[in-house]
């Protein structure tokens, strides 16, 4: 299956993991589980991106409102991270996967730090594809973060402010800088963006998936892929 997919592979894969919560209640498990559950499918098809050649994968771990849960889960939630981190680290650097963690990071507790800093240092070189984990991120808070150096550079005389237009905005964010998103998946059945990438989504094809992410799997992955490229097919030049 894998050949047919070259062709008109997006670049820049962005995804809303969700679901895990309701895969785990439909079990009659706590939502930890599905959590854990989900971390395994982020193994999945990070494995699967990286072998079908994406140049990057942009997931969305945490978000900035996620902050907003109940304090057990926002904890399972940093563990596993943490865990994922320390697993994956070896792979990570065997397949010169490139990794870089985009939103707020300072918000992270120093478990998750102490594992995410020397990953994001010892991959920066790193040229096979990125991997870029959205956590504590918010689309509108990145944005904001953008107006907020721009002003302040216009202030203090670094920047004309009559110069600033869509490009200089876009080439200063995270978000953006392994290009913009062409495709955005999002798992779970729900049909929002959630505050994921909102400038960089301007022109990116929204895939919708009914799966909830940790049934989530490489078939499922190509299958999204393949209904992008049908829809580049048949885009009129
Ligand atoms: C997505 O799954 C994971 C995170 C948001 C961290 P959810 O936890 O949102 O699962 P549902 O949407 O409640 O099923
Ligand atoms: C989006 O899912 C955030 C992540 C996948 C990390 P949520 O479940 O948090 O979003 P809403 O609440 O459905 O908008
Ligand atoms: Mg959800």
């Amino acid at each position: 299956m894998t050949w047919a997919l070259a062709r008109d592979l997006p670049h820049h894969v962005g995804i809303i993991m969700d679901g895990n919560g309701r895969w785990a209640t439909l079990r009659g498990e706590q939502r930890e589980a599905g959590h854990k559950a989900g971390s395994a499918a982020v193994r999945r098809v990070v494995r699967a991106a990286r072998r079908l050649g994406i140049g990057a994968l942009t997931l969305y771990a945490f978000s900035e409102q996620n902050w907003g849960r109940p304090g057990g889960e926002v904890d399972a939630l940093m563990g596993l991270l943490e865990e994922f981190l320390r697993s994956e680290r070896g792979e990570i650097l065997e397949n010169g996967i490139r990794l870089v963690g985009i939103g707020d990071l300072s918000r992270l507790p120093e478990h998750v730090r102490h594992a995410l800093d020397p990953l994001a240092r010892d991959s920066e070189a790193n040229r096979g594809m990125t991997l870029a984990l959205a956590l504590s991120y918010g689309a509108r808070e990145e944005i904001a973060e953008v107006a907020r150096k721009l002003a302040l550079d216009a202030k203090e005389g670094r920047l004309d402010p009559r110069q600033i237009d869509a490009n200089v905005i876009a080439a200063r964010m995270p978000s953006l800088s392994v290009g913009e998103p062409d495709l955005i998946l999002r798992t779970g059945g729900e049909q929002r963006l959630s505050n994921f990438l909102l400038y960089g989504a301007a022109n990116a094809e929204l895939v919708f998936s009914e799966k909830l992410w940790p049934d989530f799997d490489e078939a499922d992955l190509f299958e999204a892929i393949h209904v992008y490229q049908q829809r580049m097919k048949s885009q009129v030049p």
